[in-house]
């Protein structure tokens, strides 16, 4: 069983992790949601320079941690692709270092495979194929997998991701950032039929509507409006607009995954990104998917949000397939999940 020491900076929380295949021996996360909150929003720069000052120093925690030795480790990864250039550049080279001064190959990992495999991390006998509904920050989509780097986009967003339309839905709220635990919190309060919104639909050029693709910006547009006109006649019942909200959000995602499943023929949906952590995604389509017999898998909520276990646990499995990644490796902005291959030799 392979040993894999996994970094994970892509965006805003610097996640160092020890896994042995699908077990997490230790993980430490740096969040610096603090650090961007009083901006509104992740500024590129600050990201780079606090996981400088935090890889560091959490690298030796999770090391101390796991107590494992250099020697008892099998290779070294690190999140090269899609995501921050500058914060993707500073766990790469990290890892690099440290594979070249411990002669260890290195692996680097697509983020979306790391949300996708998240799930194995506590569902030990879970294997593809299997839809996911992945959802976070800067993605929405229906994935097919058929195998680990085998997968077929079968739904997507034309504009907004999900976590995105809760992160600009929070900021028009004055709630701050990031959007989505709290308008999370907020709507467990509120009345999710207070205010009907309209759920994002694509329209297909022969007529009807595509099946599986989703769009969140019509949404955040129509809370706007609604909070324009609220705040005019002086109320804003918010925990009833949260509510809204996220009743349409919801709606949305779980309509596409369960029809996706059920016309692609499968039995398992896994859930993956920032949004799984959504308490109401996960009561709603866990209830819906058992009356329809289909089996949905939420992970737990700290390997939902960026973590460095998830890399990790996609490493373990690449390495399984004799995959490494050459040391000239560079980080990219945007690789879609099906170019994912190309990181290996
Ligand atoms: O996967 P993630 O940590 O980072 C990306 O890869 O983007 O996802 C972050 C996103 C943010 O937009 C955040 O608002 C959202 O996940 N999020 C949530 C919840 N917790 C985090 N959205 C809805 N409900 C939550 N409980
Ligand atoms: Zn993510």
């Amino acid at each position: 069983m392979a040993t894999v020491l996994a970094i994970e900076t892509s965006c805003d929380e610097t996640s160092v992790a020890l896994v042995e295949e699908r077990r997490v021996l230790a993980q430490t996360t740096a969040s610096q949601v603090r650090d961007h909150a009083i901006y509104g929003g992740v500024v590129p720069e600050v990201a780079s320079r606090r996981h400088l000052e935090t890889l560091n120093p959490t690298l030796a925690v999770v090391l101390e941690a796991a107590g494992r030795p250099w020697s008892a480790i099998d290779a070294v990864a690190a999140t090269c692709a899609p995501g921050l250039v500058g914060a993707l550049w500073m766990g790469l080279t990290c890892a690099k270092t440290l594979a070249l001064v411990h002669r260890k190959p290195l692996i680097g990992v697509h983020h979306l495979e790391g949300h996708v495999c998240a799930a194995y991390l506590t569902e030990q006998d879970l294997a593809p194929p299997f839809l996911c509904l992945l959802v976070s920050g800067g993605h929405t989509s229906l994935i097919g997998v058929e195998a680990l780097g085998q997968y077929q986009i079968l739904g997507q967003t034309r504009d907004d991701a999900a976590g995105e339309a809760y992160d600009k839905v929070a900021r028009l709220l004055g709630l701050g950032y990031p959007g989505g635990p709290v308008l999370d919190r907020l709507a467990q309060q509120g009345n999710p039929q207070a205010f009907p919104l309209p759920e994002g639909q694509i329209s297909l050029s022969g007529g009807g509507y595509h099946p599986y693709d989703m769009s969140f910006s019509g949404l955040k547009t129509a809370v706007l409006r609604l909070v324009q006109r609220l705040t005019s006649q002086g109320d804003l019942p918010i925990a009833d607009l949260a509510a809204s909200f996220q009743a349409t959000v919801i709606q949305a995602l779980s309509r596409r995954a369960l029809a996706c499943a059920q016309d692609h023929g499968y039995s398992t949906i896994v859930v993956g990104g920032g949004v799984a952590a959504n308490r109401g995604l996960r009561h709603h389509l866990q209830s819906e998917g058992a009356r329809r017999g289909l089996r949905v898998i939420f992970p737990p909520l700290a390997y939902c949000t960026d973590n460095a276990a998830m890399i990790g646990c996609a490493a373990a499995g690449r390495l399984a397939l004799g995959q490494t990644s050459a040391l000239t490796l560079e980080a990219q902005s945007r690789l879609p999940l099906t170019a994912a291959d190309q990181l290996y030799v």
